[in-house]
């Protein structure tokens, strides 16, 4: 087996590029910023459509076209942005030329893929499901039109669903989005229906997964928010708060992106938790704190960890990952004290469970279960919370003032801190302008350039940059 080290970027836990694309996406939304960053492509042009496959599956009944059926120039695949119309139509170009989904399937045949396939004993990773069912549409041969092909990656019908029962009717005069749903298309305008599914590759489930074993053969871990990674991927489509998307104005919805995507994300979670907990492999090791094994050892006297002490835990049970929860619990105590009191207790609990060397899989599988059902429950009220200047302004100084809370919850926990900051800063400044805005503008690049070396975290210093935020605003 040939496992030598390729010289491509490779990352574990934390993309310091990736991270440069978050601030790089994000702060070009706000009006100040765009005029005074020149706008750069954030991702390379590398690769041109691939030739769609003639030799397809004569199937009785294909509901997957791919992504050349939209691509003509009168329908999606115009170049530049449509002004006259609220669908911008160019988002084919979007998707070809900056967005890594299209790369997906290219990416099992790099280098990194192949590698890590070989360290997998998988054979070759453009052909193993385990591989496919996040880097392609893989879907039985049967639904696959003559025009699909695998090597597309993850094309416009992986989110929007089969597009043949809606392909002809969906540019009819009075065609609504409800007929599309209703015939097939996945209702993504809906967050929670959106969040669940870019989640369903981007967290896992139980039927497509990365685990501990795929991440030490050189998959990156993976992380989330809704947000942060719309705008980085980036967004094809105009929110309701822009100008131009009349449809349910909202000027806050990128808030609303932000704490329905949390909520989403840990429900997910613990349902992916309970799931793993009766699965093969127990304890799943990328449920636990990454850096709690991998850190490297400095003298006693300088070791943060040594000083914070253990907290009831036998030194060397790593602690469970609640990064998850990091930013909901801030959004659920505004929505519902006791509620969130009650959450807290539970998953309290389920992390203790979960820090001991050999947690017991039925009280896990059954307190996550349990604490799924209560995020469920809670998410609604979440979501029925009006966003306006004062609640975005008091979530993120409920955020930046929990500062040394949130950095003794580990590296995970403080990059969905960053991210969260970020996105509420620019919701904000897209309606107003901070007193202090160049300030929070440079104290928040802080906290990314403080990931960027997952290894060397250092909580006491990150929680000094989240307070010097917290100390910025109004
Ligand atoms: C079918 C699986 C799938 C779905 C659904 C999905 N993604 Fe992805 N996403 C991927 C894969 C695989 C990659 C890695 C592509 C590559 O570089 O090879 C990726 C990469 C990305 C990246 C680039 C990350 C980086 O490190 O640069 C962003 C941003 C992103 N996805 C956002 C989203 C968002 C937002 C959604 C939901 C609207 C979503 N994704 C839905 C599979 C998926
Ligand atoms: C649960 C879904 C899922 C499965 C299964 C999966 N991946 Fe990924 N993969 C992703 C996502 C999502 C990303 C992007 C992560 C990010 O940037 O946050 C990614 C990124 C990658 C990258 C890095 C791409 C880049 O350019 O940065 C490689 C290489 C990769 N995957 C290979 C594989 C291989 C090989 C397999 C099978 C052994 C596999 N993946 C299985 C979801 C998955
Ligand atoms: C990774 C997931 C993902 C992929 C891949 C993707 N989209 Fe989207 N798309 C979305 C999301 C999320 C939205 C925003 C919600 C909405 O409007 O439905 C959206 C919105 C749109 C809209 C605007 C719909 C409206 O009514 O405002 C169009 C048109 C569209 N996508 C076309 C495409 C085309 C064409 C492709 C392939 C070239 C594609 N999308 C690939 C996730 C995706
Ligand atoms: C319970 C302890 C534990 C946890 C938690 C853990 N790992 Fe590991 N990991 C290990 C051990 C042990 C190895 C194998 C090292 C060896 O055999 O030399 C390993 C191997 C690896 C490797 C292979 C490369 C290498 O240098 O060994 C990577 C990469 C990796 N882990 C990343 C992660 C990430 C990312 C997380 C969090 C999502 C994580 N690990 C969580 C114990 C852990």
């Amino acid at each position: 087996m040939d496992t030598k080290p390729v010289t491509n970027r490779r990352r574990l836990a934390i993309s310091p590029t990736f991270f440069s694309a978050i601030l790089a996406a994000t702060f070009a939304l706000c009006p100040i910023a765009r005029t005074q960053s020149k706008e750069v492509p954030l991702f390379a042009i590398d690769g041109q459509p691939s030739q769609a496959s003639q030799a397809g599956h004569a199937a009785p009944a294909p509901g997957y076209t791919g992504p050349g059926s939209c691509a003509s120039t009168t329908c999606h695949g115009s170049v530049s942005p449509r002004t006259d119309n609220r669908v911008l139509q160019n988002e084919y170009s979007t998707w070809i030329v900056k967005d890594k989904h299209s790369k997906a399937y290219a990416s099992l045949q790099g280098n990194v893929g192949e590698r890590m396939a070989a360290i997998l004993g998988i054979g070759r990773a453009e052909s193993a499901p385990k591989c496919l069912a996040c880097h392609a549409l893989d879907v039985p041969a049967t639904q696959r039109a003559r025009t699909f092909d695998l090597s597309e990656g993850v094309s416009c019908e992986s989110c929007h669903g089969p597009a043949a029962a809606w392909l002809g009717p969906h540019t009819e005069r009075d065609w609504t989005h409800e007929k599309s749903v209703a015939v097939g298309m996945y209702d993504t305008r809906n967050l929670t229906k959106r969040s669940e599914k870019c989640l369903s590759c981007h967290l896992g489930s139980e039927e497509k997964s990365v685990d501990h074993e795929m991440i030490a053969a050189g998959h990156p871990d993976l992380y989330f928010e809704l947000d942060s990674f719309s705008a980085v991927m980036p967004r094809h489509w105009k929110e309701p708060g822009e100008p131009g998307e009349p449809e349910n104005s909202d000027p806050w919805y990128d808030v609303r992106e932000l704490t329905t995507g949390q909520a989403v994300q840990l429900r997910q979670s613990l349902l992916r938790l309970e799931a793993r907990a009766h699965g093969k492999f127990w304890p799943e090791y990328s449920e636990l704190q990454c850096y709690a094994c991998h850190h490297s050892l400095t003298l006693p006297e300088n070791s943060w960890r040594q000083a914070r002490g253990y907290s009831g835990r036998r030194p060397g049970d790593p602690p469970w990952n609640p990064s998850r929860y990091t930013i909901f619990h801030e959004v659920v105590f505004q929505a519902d004290g006791d509620g969130a009191g009650k959450l807290d207790s539970e998953l309290s609990r389920l992390a203790q469970l979960m820090s001991q060397l050999n947690p017991d899989r039925e009280a896990v599988a059954a307190s996550a279960a349990s604490c799924a059902r209560l995020v469920g429950d809670l998410s609604s009220k979440a979501d029925s919370m009006p966003n306006d200047p004062a609640s975005t302004l008091r979530l993120l100084r409920k955020i930046s003032g929990d500062a040394d809370n949130i950095s003794a919850q580990g590296e995970h926990a403080a990059a969905q801190s960053a991210m969260a900051v970020q996105s509420l800063f620019v919701a904000y400044e897209r309606n107003g302008k901070f007193e202090h805005s160049a300030e929070l503008r440079a104290a928040i690049s802080a906290l990314f350039q403080d990931l960027q070396d997952p290894s060397a975290y250092n909580p006491a210093r990150f929680s000094g940059k989240l307070r010097q935020v917290n100390a910025l605003l109004p």
